[in-house]
């Protein structure tokens, strides 16, 4: 029964919709499915009640002839059978096509051997250790290869939604949540925040790279932040990389957190009303232990960000390279 409704599912939707992304995972096929079937078996079901409704309407309207109740059967056993089994049934067959693909979401297609990325979700930035050590704020996989993430959350609770790949988990704090799936088409996808999870939430976004073959992957994870790179170069890096580009703007556009435009050297009011210059060592502690000095008119919403020296002083450089930016 299962088997046959996710056939007839397949031969009605055929190739993905046009309003629908691309199937880049190998459980889209499965969720389209799903979803075409739960879809066309609600159409039938609101097309055969509207029209019944409008047929019962028309004909058992209040006519002259007809002023006086007419005798009906009370109850008849084999109509509140049907009616009753025929909606059980559909239920069921729901359960198994829904309960079938679901599975292929939390067992690991065989074949290579998977790659396993750590994902972090904080307010409101992704993040993404790769293995061999190269950490981003983009996803990266290879075509073909089985995929796991790993997720845990920093703060509230995100939720990592990649509509390519038909894919949603929620990202918990306190415990981990999993992903698998293995990408089927190369190219770059969106990754959104599906959970509500504060004011930036709409900007949690990141994409996911799938790389043709392994050794296109291996070359992105080889390439780390290159020695001969300029401190702003790296300072750039970090700001976009690390996550500091959600809550502040690199442009004076107000975000959660104060712009970086024109930051540097600045004279900064603070929420109990003392000042200090925007120099190395204020930057340095902002970073590292946000909550010790809050800037007037702004919450105390920043986690610390740990960033070795080198990438704070790349910072440095790139707030004063905004500052003397025309
Ligand atoms: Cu994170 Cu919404």
């Amino acid at each position: 029964m299962v088997l046959v409704s996710e056939r007839l599912a397949a031969a009605v939707v055929g190739a993905a919709p046009g309003f629908m992304p691309e199937r880049a995972s190998s459980v889209a096929a499965g969720v389209d499915r799903v979803f075409a079937f739960i879809f066309w078996l609600s159409a039938f079901f609101l097309a055969l009640i509207v029209v019944l409704t409008v047929v019962f309407v028309v004909r058992y309207r209040k006519r002259a002839s007809r002023l006086e109740p007419e005798p009906s059967p009370s109850h008849d056993m084999r109509l509140e059978l049907l009616w009753s089994g025929i909606p059980l049934a559909l239920v069921f067959v729901i359960f198994g096509v829904s309960t079938k693909t679901y599975s292929r979401m939390t067992k690991l297609d065989p074949g290579a051997a998977p790659l396993r990325i750590q994902v972090t979700a904080r307010k409101w930035s992704w993040w993404f250790d790769h293995p061999g050590g190269k950490g981003a704020g983009e996803l990266h996989l290879v075509a073909s290869r089985p995929t796991e993430l790993v997720m845990a959350s920093a703060d509230v609770i995100h939720s990592l939604y990649v509509p390519d790949f038909r894919l949603k988990q929620d990202v918990v704090p306190g415990r981990f949540t999993r992903m698998t799936f293995t990408p089927v088409l190369p190219g770059t996808f969106p990754i959104v925040c599906a959970e509500f999870c504060g004011t930036d939430h709409s900007r949690m976004s990141a994409t996911a790279t799938v790389h043709p073959d392994q050794a296109s992957f291996d070359a992105w994870a080889r390439e780390g932040v290159a020695p001969a790179a300029s401190l702003v170069e790296l300072g750039k890096q970090v700001f976009l990389a690390k996550g500091c580009v959600g809550c502040h703007s690199p442009d004076g556009s107000p975000r959660v957190g104060p712009t970086f435009k024109n930051l540097w050297g600045k004279s900064e009011t603070f929420a109990d009303g003392t000042q200090a210059r925007v120099d190395e060592s204020y930057v340095r502690e902002s970073i590292l232990r946000p909550a010790a000095r809050i800037t007037a008119g702004f919450a105390n919403v920043m986690p610390p960000v740990p960033l070795d020296e080198r990438e704070i002083q790349g910072l440095c450089a790139y707030l004063q390279a905004l500052k003397d930016a025309p």
